[in-house]
């Protein structure tokens, strides 16, 4: 066993995968593959331990079809499900991925009780809570990626329509994964400049609506969901919870009146270090993005009251 930090990546799948190889190249971490399909981990495990002989990164992969490899990890990724087909909506996908995600939050947190839990799984908002109570965690230590893939597409569009490099756009999309989510317009810049003094309201809409469908937009291109800018924001997240770094990034964390929500989990600005979310980070929005805030949470409620309704 190496000493390095160990990180469990749970659905070897398009996302799964995309972010193990992103964290394997950081070459910090060890990482355990495991779905449920004969093989299949184990096979991408290998492929990815090959290619850190072209690319230099050493880390052990492991592809598995159990539990018992992933004891001890200090990061746990849950991205095991069904991803969206054509005309689904990330909501439709509840009932088949609660029972997945619960089952393998259960295998996984027993083996690994003082990991965080990074959920990617959708709808994300309600996989979270589904984590969060089948593994009994406290809040800090569940946690769901979807800000900062939703962030990532904002500024992308950004970038675009100014044309300016997109590491100059700091943007911030919050609220729940889903077409209500809500991109704080006053909170983003370019260069320093508010994007309300670049770009006129019109256009400045537009790109709030394709930022909104900006999931589906794929989901029409590919015929499912996407998976290098996730599988990249999920490994994001797990550098913040691994190195310490203590970054401050839009994630999906359970509120308890922060935001004026309480007992739901949405994606707001949080602080990721070791222990998880150390903080939500309160950013002050205008009343429009409060009330924008208001309706996602209320959409995001609706699908959280289907859990546990299984037919
Ligand atoms: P995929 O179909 O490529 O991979 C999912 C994997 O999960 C499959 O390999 C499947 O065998 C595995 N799996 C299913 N049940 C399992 C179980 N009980 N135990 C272990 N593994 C199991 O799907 P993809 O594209 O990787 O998406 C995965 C999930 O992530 C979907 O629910 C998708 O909607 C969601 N997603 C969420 C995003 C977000 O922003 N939060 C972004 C993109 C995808
Ligand atoms: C996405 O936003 C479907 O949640 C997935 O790409």
């Amino acid at each position: 066993m190496s000493g390095r930090k160990k990180i469990t990546v749970v659905g070897a799948g398009n996302v799964g995968a995309t972010c193990a190889q992103e964290l394997a190249r950081r070459d910090y971490a060890d990482v355990v593959l495991v779905d449920i399909i004969p093989n299949f981990p184990q096979g991408k495990a290998l492929d990815m331990n090959q290619a850190g002989a072209v690319l230099g990164y050493e880390p052990v992969l492991t592809g598995a079809n159990g539990y018992e490899e992933t004891a001890d990890s200090d990061v746990v990724v849950i991205t095991a499900g069904r991803p969206r087909a054509p005309g689904m909506s990330r909501d439709d996908l509840v009932t088949t991925n609660e029972s997945i995600v619960s089952a393998v939050t259960r295998q996984a947190v027993r083996r690994s009780p003082k990991a965080v839990v990074v959920v990617v799984s959708n709808p994300l908002d309600a996989m979270c809570h589904v984590a969060k109570s089948t593994s009994r965690f406290p809040k800090s230590r569940v946690v769901g990626m979807a800000g900062i893939l939703d962030t990532a597409r904002f500024s992308a569009f950004i970038a675009r329509e100014l044309e300016v490099s997109v590491k100059d756009v700091t943007a911030t999309v919050l609220g729940g994964h889903g077409d209500q989510m809500v991109p704080v317009v006053s909170a983003t810049t370019v260069g320093g400049i508010p994007l309300a003094e670049l770009l006129s309201k019109a256009k400045i809409r537009k790109l709030v609506e394709r930022t909104r469908f900006g999931g589906g937009e794929i989901v029409d291109l590919l015929g499912t969901s996407a998976w290098y800018a996730p599988g990249a924001a999920a490994a994001q997240m797990v550098d913040s919870i691994c190195l310490d770094e203590k970054r401050v990034l839009p994630c999906t964390a359970l509120l308890e009146g922060e935001y004026g929500v309480r007992g739901l989990y949405m994606g707001v600005p949080v602080k990721l270090g070791a222990g998880g979310v150390e903080e939500v980070v309160t950013l002050k929005l205008t009343a429009d993005e409060r009330k924008m805030f208001r309706t996602s949470a209320a959409a995001v409620r609706e699908v959280v009251a289907v859990l546990g309704k299984k037919k």
